[in-house]
């Protein structure tokens, strides 16, 4: 039977599984199963004096008869995830309970394995790089093209990614994260075109974007765009609980049957409901009162918006910089506070933010703040980020000279790849001195942070060029991430 005819009613105000977990909780089970504390809240007060009792007493599984498993579901998650998949457009939608990183690596081990090549943005979340390790494919980078401005390529253009698909053929499937941190989107309808016209399929990670397809004047997710798999993290974005992901498969192009394989063996044989059940509810909120309370979002954003940009000393991009780099939408909701004409780095400016005010940001880099607005939001809120804001810079504005802008210097072209990232992950290594380390391939990650776009993965060659340029990066104070030797006196490389 299929699950049109097991679920003719597509009810939104339903939270089937949600409400399957209060409804034998109510029971109060006399349970002979894990988990260990039997729902019991005294077990460890602790725990429960700060989450509340509910983590424990909600904390069901399908060893309870009425509680549906997420790797064999056979009623209420196959409802939920049904209506998950009608919210946003797709045909199918999986909860994940390992965020948008478990989606990202299958989706990745659906599409491509053994040496098979995949489109893949060099500006992508560790995730994706975990999920060409897991699947063995062969990425074919598309060289970041920085924006001036912010310093990160904030999208993706159509036209270099034409080019890889030229220059390979044989490209089995395309790889691109939109919208990224900064909020901003590539052309992800001309990437559908793209990826269509070669038969091949558009995989798109929109962690950040779990709430574009709730409001009309927000940008069109790529759902409804027609890639065929997107993952998103409502957690991120809407009111879900961190770790709580969904991915979505829409058409033929990508095999139903193997996805599910996948996600079911990469995640927890346990799942918790904590994650499951605040995906149902996340869904039922955002169809029934997303539009209304995205209004709000929208509202307090553009505020933000343009209270940010008078302050002195600070801007606040936004669909100023649509319309070129390839960025063919920006979300309002993300707050891109540029502030280093206050002579403070973006970090410098989080830690002030923290310390004096204990407001916490999504992310900083050197020159950027990034805030993120959600449905979560109110007016008074919005109104303390902006007094701190404006307490900063007033206090530094026109004292300190510009700090931020010491990294002149351009990364050097991608490195050319001699293993793909799985074969150079289980290849035996060995250290050597960094100054040694030209012509050899490379056996770790190295990683400045910011921007967080990898100058070397496992199994590129080190050049000369990139020596020169990650002793630069050090000397500048940039943070490294990934390898052993965080200084770089050595690095791991590959036994040839
Ligand atoms: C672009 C992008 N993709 C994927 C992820 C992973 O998402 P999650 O935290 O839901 O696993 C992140 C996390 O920050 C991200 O920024």
């Amino acid at each position: 039977m299929s699950n049109d005819d097991q679920y003719p009613e597509l009810d939104h105000t339903h939270a089937p599984f949600f409400d399957s977990l209060v409804n034998t909780q109510h029971r109060h089970p006399l349970s002979f199963h894990m988990p260990g504390h039997k729902f019991d809240p005294e077990l460890l007060p602790e725990l429960t004096d700060f989450f509340g009792a509910g983590v424990v007493t909600g904390d069901l599984n399908e060893a309870l008869p009425p509680i549906d498993y997420l790797h064999a579901p056979t009623g209420t998650l196959i409802e939920a995830q049904r209506l998950a998949a009608d919210a946003v457009g797709a045909d199918h939608t999986f909860f994940l309970i390992n965020g948008s990183t478990v989606g990202n690596q299958a989706m990745l081990m659906t599409v491509a394995r053994d040496g098979q090549k995949v489109i893949v943005p060099r500006a992508a979340h560790r995730s994706v790089y975990a999920g060409l390790i897991l699947s063995g494919a062969t990425p074919i980078y598309v060289a970041p093209r920085y924006h001036p401005l912010v310093r990160f390529p904030l999208a993706v253009e159509a036209d270099a990614v034409h080019a890889r698909l030229i220059e390979h053929p044989d490209v089995v499937a395309i790889h691109v994260t939109s919208p990224n941190y900064y909020g901003y989107l590539s052309d992800v309808g001309a990437l559908v075109e793209l990826a269509h016209a070669h038969n091949i399929p558009l995989l798109v990670d929109e962690a950040h974007g779990a709430h574009l397809p709730f409001h009309p004047d927000l940008p069109r997710s790529a759902i409804s765009l027609g890639a065929d798999l997107v993952v998103q993290s409502p957690h991120k974005t809407l009111g879900a609980l961190t770790q709580a992901a969904w991915l979505h498969l829409t058409g033929e192009r990508v095999p139903l049957t193997t996805l599910q394989y996948l996600v079911a063996i990469l995640q927890s044989s346990s799942p918790s409901v904590l994650f499951t059940g605040s995906l149902d509810v996340a869904r039922r909120q955002a169809v029934l009162h997303g539009k209304e309370l995205l209004d709000r979002t929208l509202e307090l954003s553009q505020r933000a918006r343009t209270a940010i940009r008078a302050i002195p000393g600070l801007w606040c991009y936004g669909e100023d910089l649509v319309g070129d780099y390839g960025i063919a939408a920006h979300d309002p909701t993300k707050l891109v506070i540029r502030v280093t004409d206050t002579g403070l780095t973006g970090k410098e400016f989080a830690a002030e933010l923290w310390s004096r005010f204990t407001i916490s940001v999504e992310f900083a880099d050197l020159w950027q703040v990034i805030c993120s607005i959600t449905i979560a939001d109110t007016a008074p809120r919005i109104d303390r980020l902006v007094d701190a804001l404006r307490d900063i810079a007033q206090q530094h504005h026109g004292v300190a000279t510009l700090r931020a802008d010491r990294v002149e210097l351009a990364p050097p072209p991608l490195p050319q790849l001699a293993l793909n990232p799985r074969q150079a992950t289980f290849r035996p290594a060995r250290r050597v001195s960094i100054i040694e380390a030209a012509g050899e391939i490379c056996a770790e990650q190295v990683i400045p942070y910011p921007p967080g776009i990898p100058l070397l993965m496992p199994g590129e060659v080190i050049s000369a060029e990139m020596i020169e340029y990650v002793q630069y990066l050090l000397q500048q104070r940039i943070k490294i991430v990934g390898p052993e030797d965080l200084q770089l006196n050595t690095v791991r490389v590959i036994t040839q």
